[in-house]
């Protein structure tokens, strides 16, 4: 099986070596605990140490700021990651829309403006950022509906998906999204004593792997994420 990292350093161990590849992965979180970041991350180390060819579709976000974060974050647009990690905004798919879909139809136009990236630049990985706006913009009223089309859609592209997911608390019940995921990772905001916050990672779910499901204290400094026991 090929793993794919996670590009936190000490976590693949924790969770058998990698994601594996070809997975659907969901990383829920609130807001502020590096989903996005970690995502591109991912994206930004396989395009560097694999060269594998990325697709970051950015519904929350316009692409400059991200583009922006990640560069203040130790991860410039230079030219491995010009040449591997195609971001597409809300923006950039309305603009690729006319070319794709006769009908107008925004789920449509953006499945085959992936299928078109997958097939043409060898995508291996992509990330959906995130699946509740992609949800809103599909106008599809029946959710249930809305996510087996979009997970067997993602099966059959064959990529490795991270899907981006909103959590307001982790005591909410789960959602049809955590059983068609093939892992899942928590992303958290925790409080520590009475001032401080910490952010906290744990895989609860990753299929045909032994994986830690302990929290860790997950931080960002310099270049790059790491681990540490959760306090
Ligand atoms: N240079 C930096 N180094 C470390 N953390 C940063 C830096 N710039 C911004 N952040 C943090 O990143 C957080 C946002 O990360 P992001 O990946 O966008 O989170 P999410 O997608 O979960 O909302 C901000 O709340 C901020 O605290
Ligand atoms: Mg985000």
């Amino acid at each position: 099986m090929e793993l794919l990292s996670t590009s936190i350093k000490g976590f693949d161990e924790e969770i058998g070596g990698g994601i594996p590849k070809g997975s659907i992965i969901l990383l829920s979180g609130t807001p502020g605990t590096y989903k996005s970041s970690m995502a591109y991350s991912i994206l930004y180390k396989a395009a560097h140490k694999e060269g594998s060819m990325g697709i970051f579709l950015l519904l929350e976000q316009s692409m400059d700021s991200l583009i922006r974060q990640q560069e203040g974050m130790g991860r410039p647009m230079d030219e491995k990651a010009k040449q591997h990690i195609i971001v597409s905004d809300v923006g950039r798919i309305r603009a690729a829309m006319d070319k794709f879909s006769t009908d107008n139809d925004w789920m449509e136009a953006l499945r085959s403006y992936v299928e078109y990236i997958v097939e043409k630049r060898d995508a291996e990985l992509l990330v959906i950022d995130s699946l509740p706006v992609l949800e809103i913009l599909s106008g599809e009223v029946n959710k249930r509906k809305f996510l087996f089309e979009l997970f067997e859609w993602m099966r059959g592209l064959g990529t490795t998906t991270i899907l981006i997911s909103e959590k307001k608390n982790l005591d909410m019940e789960y959602g049809e999204e955590e059983f068609l995921s093939d892992g899942v990772f928590q992303l958290t905001l925790s409080p520590v004593g009475e001032v401080d916050l910490q952010r906290r990672i744990r895989c609860i779910k990753m299929r045909g792997m032994d994986h830690n499901t302990s929290m860790f204290a997950l931080d960002h400094k310099g270049k790059g994420f790491n681990i540490s026991p959760a306090i």
